[in-house]
């Protein structure tokens, strides 16, 4: 039986993504912004990492994704890749940094690219196949991303459930040109179960899902959602862990131990 994915001590590829899929093993991906963090999950075997835009929602306090720029991504995607061994690394490509033009999308992928990442992902189906086929040419692997896609939330109405009843034929197109452009698999976000499974049957490239339900070849998760890091977190997301009251928990015993005169203790210095 030959072995899945890439020998020890080898990077995960997208070849590896392809080849998941083929042998129905699940994909796992969790989103990171910095070293730290990416050597955490890097070493916990996940396959792929997301510098996702949500960078801006997340670590930089932004209320939208909009507001972040190619130089925000270009900095977390190096940091990530530093922090990797293994997993592939997707950089995001964020609002405003491909939708003009293909020149446009090939000059922001390669800029990402040369911060680190194995991959680029970009937000839209058939609008945007001809920036992923240029970027694809350019000899960039391109992951899509459709159903919601929060850098559209304007027009989208707000963060709520894409491809609804006869929607869902509108997401199978947009699948079908992106695959068709030459993406390697593809992000649904908050999509019904029944229009993931029905796109499932019909695409042959994988869809990793988020709130996208159980037919998706892999999931992904915002890793701040995924480990307790904020007060609020979407319902499709499952909290794994309570890293943020731990963090909280270190915090206040720092705060008290200085207060109180027991930190810094004998072992934590040198009288001279
Ligand atoms: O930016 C991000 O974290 C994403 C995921 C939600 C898929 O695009």
């Amino acid at each position: 039986m030959t072995e899945l994915g890439p020998k020890p001590g080898r990077p995960f590829r997208a070849q590896h993504v392809a080849q998941y899929f083929q042998a129905g093993r699940p994909l796992t991906m969790l989103t990171a912004y910095d070293a730290m963090t990416a050597r955490i999950i890097d070493a916990a075997g996940v396959d792929m990492i997301l510098v996702g835009d949500s960078y801006g929602t997340t670590m930089l306090g932004m209320d939208s994704t909009v507001g972040v720029t190619l130089d925000d991504m270009v900095r977390a995607t190096g940091a990530v890749t530093r922090g990797t061994k293994r997993a592939l690394v997707v950089g995001d490509l964020p609002f405003g940094t491909y939708e003009s033009s293909r020149a446009q999308a090939v000059d922001s992928a390669v800029a990402l690219v040369r911060a680190g990442a194995a991959a680029v992902k970009l937000e839209g189906g058939r609008r945007m196949a001809a920036q992923v086929k240029a970027i694809v040419d350019a000899g960039i692997n391109v992951m899509g991303h459709l159903g919601f896609t929060p850098q559209s939330e304007n027009q989208l109405g707000g963060k709520r459930m894409q491809g609804r009843g006869d929607a869902a034929h509108e997401i199978l197109e947009d699948a079908l040109a992106l695959q068709e452009a030459g993406a390697f698999a593809i992000v649904f976000e908050m999509v019904p179960a029944s229009t993931t499974a029905m796109a499932a049957k019909k695409l042959n490239i994988p869809i990793i899902g988020i709130g996208a339900g159980p037919a998706a070849a892999g999931q992904v998760l915002v890793w701040c959602d995924m480990a307790g890091m904020q007060d609020w977190k979407p319902s499709f997301a499952h909290q794994f862990g309570n890293v943020g009251a731990e963090l909280s928990r270190a915090v206040l015993a720092y705060r008290d131990a200085v207060v109180n005169g027991t930190f810094p203790a004998t072992e934590n210095f040198h009288q001279d």
